[in-house]
């Protein structure tokens, strides 16, 4: 069956998700703690057009130069991994609705891939989001972001928090989102950081064990909370354990098991530190829990890798810079600088001649600018 190519392709329908930054709280999300993340202007751009015959459905993307189509009364899981996100999508769909029609869709992005900015929850977002509009399904922006999530679970096997999805639907131009994970009740925060802006360094290393190390260290957390509620079982998750709680517990806890749960205890106070310090505009204070972050990260939640503790601990040896982690899963993907605007050009190259130099490997940068969530960018009139 032919693929629709851009040359044939006239869309009924254009939407474009966003990526997401994070600015702190990393691996807190799935432990129902907090995350302060934005949508960023990096985006996946999907174009719809409704197909006359009702169960097929068929995705080109740009990116992969490569398509497929699907039968929507037979979804199944493909062994190409990126096909998984859409299908798990279009499967999560099938259980909410029976309103998915035939349709077929374009796909371009320009987010890095694994670059740590959530490609993925884009590409399941945009594509929930989208089929929400082409359909009138009358889904919900939680129910779009819960299915995405899902989605992700149930066909790629990653089992994250919901964090990404819920930058990528939820985000607003030049703010960033405190999101309690347990409640859902979420803020928005204006990002002013002037005279100071947020530089992103792709270390363009993705490492393998990426999903089963982020399955692990989830496993981890539930283990290490079972132990603790033994004690004190008024702690429904590790969000409810407070310092002296995790200290109580400590002779219990092997050490991989304390230093996971201290590392998830102190982002979590972290995090409400570093909006107390946005709302104080005190930038000195929000860089340096950038870099305790990093250190939790890298030394008790062991996510962190040779390439992105190179990039942190550069930026200490370069002025104009506040703070500096790695951000998302780990094992590769882009650290998150807090970089005075007059040195930030400075800053950029000098540090990517000194990773050139240390790994061979050469760096992409760019500003982190906080932007709207997915949204419709046209539309055919009917
Ligand atoms: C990935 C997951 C998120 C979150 C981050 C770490 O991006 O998808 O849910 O857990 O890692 O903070």
């Amino acid at each position: 069956m032919a693929l629709p190519t851009p040359e044939t392709f006239i869309p009924d329908l254009t939407v474009s998700a966003p990526g997401r930054i994070n600015l702190i709280g990393e691996h807190t999300d799935y432990n129902m703690g907090y995350v302060l993340p934005a949508a960023v202007d990096k985006t996946i751009v999907f174009r719809f057009r409704r197909r006359p015959d009702v169960f097929r459905a068929s995705f080109y993307s740009q990116m992969n130069q490569k398509g497929f189509t699907v039968s929507l009364d037979a979804i199944s899981r493909s062994a190409q991994s990126w096909e998984n996100y859409l299908l798990g999508v279009l499967a999560e769909l099938s259980k909410r609705t029976d309103r998915v029609q035939g349709f077929d869709c374009e796909i371009e992005s320009s987010l890095p891939a694994g670059s740590g900015l959530s490609s993925s929850a884009a590409l399941e977002c945009g594509l929930a989001f989208g089929l929400n509009e082409l359909f009138g399904l009358g889904l919900t922006p939680w129910d779009l972001i819960a299915l995405s999530r899902d989605a992700e679970h149930h066909f790629v096997g990653m089992q994250c928090g919901i964090m990404d999805q819920f930058a990528s639907v939820m985000g607003r131009e030049g703010h960033a989102m405190l999101l309690d994970c347990r409640s859902l009740e979420y803020s928005y925060h204006p990002l002013k950081l002037h005279p100071y802006k947020l530089v992103l360094l792709n270390s363009h290393v993705s490492h393998s064990l990426a999903d089963s190390e982020y399955n692990l260290r989830r496993a981890q957390c539930e283990e290490g909370l079972s132990i603790i509620r033994q004690r004190f079982p008024v702690a429904g998750t590790l969000r409810e354990v407070s310092p002296e709680m995790l200290l109580a517990c400590q002779g219990s806890l092997s050490t991989v098991l304390y230093n996971r749960c201290a590392y998830v205890v102190s982002e979590n106070e972290r995090v409400l530190a570093a909006v107390d310090a946005l709302e104080q505009g005190d930038l000195q204070r929000l860089g340096a829990l950038f870099y305790s972050s990093h250190e939790g990260l890298r030394k008790q939640y062991e996510v962190s890798c040779p390439e992105l503790d190179f990039l942190v601990d550069y930026t200490k040896k370069i002025p104009g810079v506040l703070g500096s982690r790695m951000m998302g899963g780990g094992f590769g993907g882009c650290t998150l600088n807090l970089v005075h605007e007059k040195d930030a050009e400075g800053f950029v190259g000098e540090i990517t001649t000194a990773y050139q130099q240390q790994f061979g490997l050469q760096l992409t940068s760019f500003e982190g600018v906080p932007s709207s969530g997915v949204a419709v960018v046209g539309k055919k009139d009917a």
